[in-house]
């Protein structure tokens, strides 16, 4: 991410069929490594993919992503693109990507990705996956036809383990029967628990997304199985959720931190698992507690599909660390290596911020206005605070705009207009961290 500063301001910002199905070729057999195996893993969340099938251009579509969360729907073909090059070219020993794989769990979009995932496959990578949110059952499964939605068919969590066979579901050494999770060894001393979350109908029927998640009883105990496994083997384990763990928001948003995260942290406790990844607030933020002297850390990899468009990189060194980073996708490098004549992907960094600095601006305005201010309050100055810390704080920059926001007149008025306007939000972006949140070391001794 490049440095933006306040001073901003106070210029002119006034204004992817089965692939994982029927597989041309065999996928290379995987040789377990070692015991003592370094590993490189890669973490992508909340892609929010939607096939290019299902959309013709049009006010539908426009609607869809100009006016949304700041999701880069219009170019999330090409930002899967660029994460699949990335990954051929730095090989990890396997991608993980912790749900909120599909806009809104369209069959299609399914199908697509897990084609898409191939060549990772086929290069030896494995991809291992698990259900978001608003992977199953979605009501909300469209296409856009110019000025209408279509209601297109979503997925069944039996599609979803079918669909993605060769990601995760077909070499789990363990499937829980009660929901879509799985144990998948990583190596001979490290195993990767990918949880599901979600709360959809098992019977198939579909219904709004819920944003809460919980694990039930069944689940519960299907995990301290393979807990309990892992401890009488000495083998360290990771696990993987779409919901957090511990809250990333510093203000407790309903739905984002698992409905009954204590019962899976008492697990985590009770066998000395210390890391999960997570996804679903969008938000790169690490959160951590401290058990009797050891620390536990919940990673929320912010989406994909919104700026700064990164994921997170792992590495794994038995006896020693598990050390965390993010990395920004190369979109302008990609785009200037395949010619593309698109402005906007040769200069994505920028466009990518602007899109979301937009939304971030129009959406406080609109708040703004309908709060009924007082007369005095400057709505497009309060709108720009918004719009300036939204991006930063969403990509885990906001300690680097903290003082100057707070020393701002910008955020003067916030305060003198604090009886009417959401500023316990801006206040909760601006609040410290106690942990960086795009880099982390989790000793391992
Ligand atoms: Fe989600």
């Amino acid at each position: 991410m490049k440095q933006r500063h306040i001073p901003a301001l106070f210029l002119t910002l006034a204004l992817v069929l089965a692939a994982c199905a029927p597989v041309p070729q065999p996928l290379p057999r995987r040789q377990l490594p070692s015991a003592g195996t370094s590993l490189e893993l890669a973490v992508v969340t909340d892609l929010h993919f939607l096939s290019p099938s299902l959309v013709r251009e049009g006010e539908a579509f426009t609607a869809a992503y100009a006016y949304g969360d700041g999701k880069q729907i219009n170019y999330i073909s090409q930002l899967l693109e660029v994460f699949l090059q990335e990954m051929l070219e730095r090989r990890p020993d396997a991608v993980l990507i912790t749900g909120d794989l599909t806009l809104n769990g369209e069959r299609v979009s399914h199908l697509e990705l897990a084609e898409r995932f191939l060549p990772l496959r086929q290069a030896g990578i494995p991809v291992l996956v698990i259900p978001g949110n608003h992977d199953i059952g979605n009501a909300f499964s469209s296409g856009y036809n110019r000025d209408k939605l279509y209601d297109v068919r979503s997925v069944t969590w039996q599609d979803f383990a079918e669909i993605y066979q060769n990601c995760g579901y077909g070499e789990a050494v363990s499937r829980d029967t009660a929901s879509l999770s799985y144990l998948y060894p990583l190596s001979e001393d490290l195993w990767l628990l990918m949880v599901d979350t979600n709360l959809y109908d098992r019977e198939g029927a579909r219904s709004i997304p819920q944003n809460a998640g919980a694990l039930s009883q069944e689940t519960l105990r299907w995990l301290e199985d393979r807990l309990r496994e892992a401890q009488r083997q000495g083998v360290e384990v990771v696990t993987a959720t779409h919901h957090g763990l511990l809250d990333h928001t510093s203000r407790g948003m309903d739905g984002y931190v698992l409905d009954n995260a204590e019962e899976m942290l008492a697990l985590c406790e009770k066998y000395g698992v210390r890391l999960n990844l997570s996804g679903h607030v969008h938000i790169q933020d690490i959160a951590g507690t401290r058990w009797e002297g050891q620390p536990f850390y919940d990673i929320a990899t912010s989406s994909y599909a919104v700026y700064t468009n990164q994921y997170g990189l792992l590495e794994y060194r038995p006896g020693e660390s598990i050390t965390y980073r993010t990395q920004e996708a190369d979109v302008e490098g990609w785009a200037a290596r395949t010619g593309s004549a698109d402005p906007q992907l040769l200069n994505f960094e920028d466009y990518s911020y602007r899109f979301f600095y937009d939304i971030s601006y129009e959406r406080s305005y609109v708040n703004l206005v309908m709060a009924q201010l007082n007369k005095d309050a400057d709505l497009e100055f309060m709108a720009q605070t918004m719009a300036i810390l939204n991006p930063a704080y969403f990509s885990g920059y906001a300690a680097e705009l903290r003082e100057e926001v707070r020393a701002s007149d910008h955020y003067a008025m916030w305060k003198k207009h604090s009886g009417f306007a959401p500023i316990g939000y801006i206040n909760s972006m601006l609040a410290p961290r106690e942990l960086d949140p795009r880099r982390l070391t989790v000793p391992l001794q």
